[in-house]
């Protein structure tokens, strides 16, 4: 069970003694959120989400793959982590900052690439840029975003990050390295978890509750259509996911560019081992926010071992599953240099907008501040393995 869900049954119990004020607080927990304001926890937003969203376009942003397990193992395997805290440290300055390739941010938090965001709001990308401008905060653009790398830099203000599918097309993929270059991307992140497609079901049921007609805005299934990275290219016979991208494609890639290559995907240690050999510059550990394999294994559970596989040689980065702030504690603890959302700031972002977005980001921000001072860590240089027991 979701701990979001357990401790809602627990609150509900508590209350169960005065029927009055078990109603009171039933309304109350079940209330929609109307206004980023009211939202208590990232949870919140979700069922603001579902409740603005189109079912197809929520499905869309929901959907694991096959029965879902790796969307909840994700989430769950954190409450298998304990904190160890420490007390009697002087925690009343915190420093969340993180160093990223040269770059100081203030909090190791990060957007994850999640396409196709005007499906959730009309100003799309560019409301997630804007509140990453705000909040000072990474954000990685998807290869399938709904607005060009050139409007959402402007939108940013601090470069953002380029996620490559590599598609299928060579020729596809080098046009779209090179355009996000000389857009100032200085970090390209080659998504490689997906290499032969993938099996969406809960997409797929929410589609079918959706009565509108898809085809006025989806007439045309082509690659690439309504998604401004692909203007201009040849997408004839080209495939978003490519079987055949090796290794040996990442070094070609990597001989193209001058920006610091970061592999999404990797799960595991071995190949955070070949990583280091090929002389990549960083890691996201991730499945793809459970929508690659249903292997149910959560990325948190994968993280030491490619952290150790790494040695020190480049910095790791963590998604999935993360709704906490002691959930990017635990991360952190366990190695992690910056940790990404995925779904909260999409469920922010479809039912407020950029405020939405920015209000995910703050109480992100201060439940790790708590969790900081908790466990006595005052920067997260303080943030130690020890501060963390597997259950
Ligand atoms: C995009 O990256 C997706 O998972 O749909």
């Amino acid at each position: 069970m979701p701990s979001s869900i357990a401790a809602r049954r627990h609150f509900l119990r508590f209350v169960a003694s005065s029927p009055l004020l078990a109603l009171r607080a039933a309304a109350a927990e079940d209330k929609v959120i109307e206004s980023p304001e009211q939202a208590l926890n990232l949870m919140n937003f979700e069922a603001a989400a579902r409740k603005s969203l189109p079912p197809a376009h929520f499905g869309y942003l929901t959907t694991g793959v096959d029965d879902d397990v790796t969307v909840r193992a994700n989430h769950e395997a954190f409450g298998r982590y304990q904190l160890r805290p420490r007390r009697l440290v002087d925690v009343s300055k915190i420093d969340t900052s993180v160093e990223l390739f040269g770059t100081r941010w203030p909090t190791p938090l990060f957007l994850c690439p999640c396409g196709s965001q005007r499906a959730y709001h009309p100003e799309g990308e560019l409301a997630s840029a804007r509140a990453s401008a705000t909040r000072n905060t990474l954000q990685m653009l998807s290869t399938v975003s709904t607005y060009g790398i050139e409007d959402v830099m402007k939108a940013a203000t601090r470069p953002v990050w380029y996620q490559l599918y590599p598609t299928s097309s060579n020729t596809v993929a080098e046009r779209m390295v090179k355009r996000a270059e000389a857009a100032g991307c200085p970090v390209l992140v080659i998504t490689v978890d997906i290499p032969a497609g993938r099996n969406t079901e809960t997409q797929k049921r929410f589609t079918a509750l959706d009565t509108r007609t898809c085809n006025t805005c989806h007439a045309v299934r082509k690659l690439g259509a309504r998604r401004p990275m692909f203007d201009g290219l040849d997408t004839t016979g080209t495939t978003i996911y490519n079987p055949a991208f090796t290794w040996q494609s990442v070094r070609r890639l990597r001989s193209m560019t001058s920006m610091k290559i970061v592999l999404k995907g990797i799960a595991e240690g071995e190949d955070a081992r070949i990583a280091v050999e090929e002389g990549i510059d960083g890691l996201v550990v991730s499945n793809h926010g459970g929508r690659s394999e249903d292997s149910g294994r959560a990325t948190i559970d994968c993280l030491a071992e490619v952290v150790d596989g790494v040695r020190g040689r480049m910095p790791v980065l963590l998604d999935g599953g993360v709704r906490r702030g002691t959930d990017v504690f635990k991360a952190l603890a366990l190695g992690a240099r910056a940790v990404g959302i995925g779904r909260p700031y999409l469920w922010g972002l479809g039912a407020f907008g950029q405020a939405g977005v920015e209000a995910v980001l703050d109480i992100l921000r201060k439940e790790l501040h708590l969790a900081m001072a908790q466990c006595g860590a005052a920067s997260i240089a303080e943030v130690k393995r020890s501060h963390v027991l597997r259950a």
